[in-house]
């Protein structure tokens, strides 16, 4: 255990030195999605108290209900890093396109969030979180809709705040995965999690909507019963409908979640999950921890973008449960 208390600009710091061109702008943009994670954290904290629960009546780009706090929690972001002259503008799983900080001319970063992960959860108390992720700008001080559409694997870092039974933040920067909770009598994210691996001999968890089965394909249903039925060794099934709640379980204690591709729109079958800000920050975090992440075809760091608010099918978590669902949906 960890026993001295490293408080997270300190270690922000610290990493820093690992960024040649980084001239400290860099730990104040990660200082001001903190920041935002703080206020958003102290709104789902007392959200059953104040009248934000519930839904706003409108709809999002992704068609979803949208609620309160996800409103809330998108727009706090948006103020915090409109005032970072070191962004060059973001995008958000709740609006239709990215917002441009023309004014930014000294911009070298763009950010990418799902403000609030797992919001169907927010009216019974269950976890939920805000999932990040920073590119530098392919032009410093310019901006444009290409500098969002990038490969997860040119991200400078990414992360989430997990607003759950304590505040956990997760982050990297390509140096290994690090746990924070916040001390709320201090206010302060304190180093509680260092180098974050996922464990190999997990606990043998698979994470899944078993509810869809009757909408996948065959392969994916053979897929399914190796981890239900077939395994010499049974696994558990743990599945919250909060991403970030399922992944940082899985993380810490091994396993695999999965989202796979699913046929009730007929017309379309698609994954429900988002590449830009949900599969592609977790994806980063998961391959630093030892583990991998696809799209049941191809690495999802690998994947080239062409919509910002593209949806992949999602496998993430231990090397080897990644490999197993490889060779199923691929029926070999
Ligand atoms: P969001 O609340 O940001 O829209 O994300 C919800 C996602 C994800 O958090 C979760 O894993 C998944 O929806 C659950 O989907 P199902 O209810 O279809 O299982
Ligand atoms: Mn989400
Ligand atoms: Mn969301």
């Amino acid at each position: 255990m960890n026993n001295k208390a490293v408080q997270l600009q300190h270690y922000i710091l610290n990493e820093q030195k690992k960024f040649p061109y980084a001239k400290g702008d860099f730990t104040l943009l990660l200082s001001d999605i903190i920041i935002g994670s703080k206020i958003i954290s102290r709104e789902v904290n007392k959200a059953g108290l104040v009248e934000i629960l519930g839904l706003t009546g409108n709809e999002n780009i992704q068609g979803e209900q949208v609620q309160k706090l996800d409103d809330y929690s998108n727009d706090t972001l948006i103020n915090i890093l409109s005032q970072n002259q070191s962004v060059g503008g973001v995008a958000s799983e709740e609006m239709a396109d990215p917002i441009y900080f023309e004014d930014h001319t000294e911009a070298r970063y763009c950010v990418l969030f799902d403000p609030l992960d797992g919001s169907s959860n927010i009216d019974v108390n269950v976890s939920i979180g805000t999932i990040f992720s920073i590119y530098k700008l392919k032009k410093d001080g310019e901006i444009t809709e290409m500098d969002f559409l990038r490969k997860g694997r040119e991200q400078l870092a990414s992360g989430y705040i997990l607003y759950g039974s304590s505040t956990m933040l997760v982050f990297t920067t390509g140096e290994g995965v690090h746990g924070f909770t916040l001390d709320p009598s201090l206010g302060e994210f304190i180093l509680s999690h260092e180098n974050i691996t996922i464990p190999e001999n997990s606990k043998k968890i698979y994470s899944v909507n078993q509810a869809n089965y009757r909408f996948w394909d065959e392969n994916t249903k053979k897929m399914i019963d190796y981890f239900t039925k077939e395994a010499e060794k049974p696994f558990s099934s743990r599945y919250i409908g909060s991403l970030v709640a399922d992944f940082h379980r899985n993380l810490l204690y091994g396993g695999i979640f999965m989202y796979p591709l699913d046929y009730k729109l007929k017309e379309k079958p698609r994954g429900k999950l988002r590449l830009m800000y949900e599969a592609n920050p977790l994806a980063m975090i998961i391959e630093q921890a030892g583990g991998s992440a696809t799209n049941g075809k191809e690495n999802i760091l690998d994947i080239k973008p062409n919509m910002i608010h593209q949806r992949e099918p999602l496998y993430i978590g231990n090397k080897e449960y990644i490999d197993i669902a490889m060779k199923y949906l691929n029926g070999s």
